[in-house]
């Protein structure tokens, strides 16, 4: 056998040296509710306050016990967790429940078939597939019309000079890659195809070759998304006999395969999209027939308050993408929800995944959405109402320290708080960090406070607040209190208070 040496770092192995260098190179050994234990050099376990949750995959908390205790029944059981390609009623039942709550939300009738997969990017992907293969029929079906009225234009009818115009317009047009639209600051995820859908440009531009690329609206700027939609419309040509006569029209050519958004952007700052932002998309889709793929992955199951962020903007999606919370921490689980009119049931001959729509991820999806559901909704209204607390905190700590916090951001549980740059402070030691003011700050508050948290990764003067619904009046005043602190380092520039623990 060949000797592992087990000191050796492997698994991704530059990370470990970068958390070190900001105070993050900590192992966690137990979890329960909003609480990460971590082993101390003596060997004591020191209670960590998590307010990264999971990066919002722990609506429920560390290791909920009625999810625990499931998943130990499930196991316990000997559930055949991977059954593939037989029947799943338990992933029908996770979809209907899912209906029934969408449907209550949007007060839609429409239901929506179910796609699973196993992350959040996988549903991106799945979405993105699924938008190019209902693009490509319908372009399809609109070509073939063009060319049957092409071929019954009688002989003499039309020059032959404009065949040859019309010919070579329709090729240009339909050589036409697909063009995906999205917003300023998105993140959709980081695999070949979601990660062209991702503004970041240091994670996607040295794979643009690979995949469909997109173009970003900016955000919040009134008419923008009615611009960029004009300036990606394309039309192809067709003829129509009138009276004998034969003349040329232009019709809309299918370009734009889909309009992707967060309802509140994560990764990209937590940034609130607007109810006028979600109208002008709705309205610009809609005179297209583009369909709007709504990201839920961060922002749904219940975080902002409702089910789906998106209700709250009053937007209505064609697809809508779930994951993170889905899985109850325990599991790992993502669905993609297409609305039934725009559901082409020949994806699912063509998209599959040996791990999506196991037995186990599905059962857990199930309790999760039990727990959610229990009491009328409690969940929710608790997201909201400690989110309101948790955000009153957050702008109490703004209100005394504007000069060093720029802006409180977000919605129910899925807070931001952001820094104003440090990349002018007269403290040489915290302008040369300035570029990772988030990570720094993160690590002094675990360091100093045993308090996890991270900067959003795409706005790193951003740090972002996504606890469970089990968070406490106390843990919001440790919070608090350490927010004040960080906020007196950088009103001081005193650095060093930034490396003392
Ligand atoms: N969409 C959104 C809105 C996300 O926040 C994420 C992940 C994804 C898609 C991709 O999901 O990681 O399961 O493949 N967000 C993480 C974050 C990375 O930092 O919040 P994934």
């Amino acid at each position: 056998m060949t000797a592992v040496h087990s000191d050796r770092e492997l698994a991704e192995p530059h990370l470990r040296g970068w958390l070190s260098s900001i105070g993050l190179d900590v192992e966690y050994v137990r979890a329960e509710g909003n609480t990460l234990y971590r082993r101390a050099e003596d060997g004591r376990e020191v209670p960590v306050l998590d307010f990264a949750g999971g990066y919002g995959s722990l609506m429920l908390g560390h290791n909920h016990p009625a999810i625990v205790a499931r998943a130990q029944e499930l196991l316990a059981a000997r559930t055949p967790i991977h059954a593939q390609f037989s029947r799943h009623p338990y992933a029908n039942e996770v979809a209907n429940r899912l209906n029934r709550i969408i449907r209550r939300e949007l007060g839609d009738d429409e239901a929506f078939s179910a796609i699973f997969a196993n992350s959040g990017a996988e549903a991106i992907e799945a979405a993105i597939k699924h938008a190019e293969l209902d693009r490509v029929l319908r372009a399809g079906e609109l070509m073939d019309s063009v060319r049957a009225n092409l071929a019954a234009v009688a002989p003499g009818r039309l020059a032959a000079s404009e065949f040859e115009r019309i010919a070579r317009h329709n090729a240009s047009v339909t050589a036409r890659p697909p063009l995906f639209l999205t917003l300023e600051g998105s993140f959709h995820g980081k695999l070949a195809g979601s990660v062209q859908l991702t503004h970041n440009a240091d994670y996607r531009t040295p794979f643009s070759a690979l995949a469909a690329q997109a173009r970003f609206v900016p955000f919040d700027q009134p008419g923008a998304v009615k611009e960029v939609v004009d300036s990606a419309r394309a039309v192809v040509l067709d003829v129509v006999v009138e009276g004998g006569e034969v003349r040329v029209v232009e019709r809309d050519y299918p370009v734009i395969a889909a309009f992707l958004l967060e309802p509140i952007q994560g990764e990209g700052g937590i940034n609130v999209v607007s109810a006028e932002l979600a109208g002008e998309i709705q309205q610009a889709c809609a005179g297209l027939g583009v369909p709007i793929v709504v990201d839920e992955i961060q922002s749904g199951m219940g975080r902002s308050g409702a089910f789906l962020a998106s209700s709250l903007v009053g937007l209505r999606g064609d697809y809508y993408a779930l994951a993170k919370s889905l899985g109850g921490g325990v599991a790992k689980a993502s669905v993609l929800l297409v609305r039934e009119s725009r559901y082409r049931p020949d994806f699912e001959l063509v998209h599959s995944s040996t791990f999506a729509k196991d037995a186990f991820s599905c059962h857990i999806a199930s309790t999760v959405l039990d727990l959610l559901e229990a009491d009328d909704g409690r969940a929710y209204r608790q997201a909201a109402e400690l989110g309101e607390k948790l955000a009153g905190a957050l702008r109490a700590v703004r209100a005394d320290y504007p000069d060093v916090v720029k802006d409180v951001r977000g919605r129910g549980l899925m807070l931001g708080l952001e820094f104003h740059a440090q990349t002018e402070a007269s403290s040489a030691a915290i302008r040369e960090n300035a570029g990772f003011l988030g990570y720094v700050i993160a690590g002094y508050l675990l360091q100093a406070h045993d308090i996890r948290t991270f900067p959003t990764a795409s706005a790193v003067t951003t740090l972002r607040f996504e606890p469970s619904i089990l968070l406490t009046d106390t843990e919001i005043a440790r919070l608090h209190t350490a927010l004040r602190a960080v906020c007196e380092i950088l009103r001081t520039q005193d650095a060093r208070g930034f490396t003392t623990s």
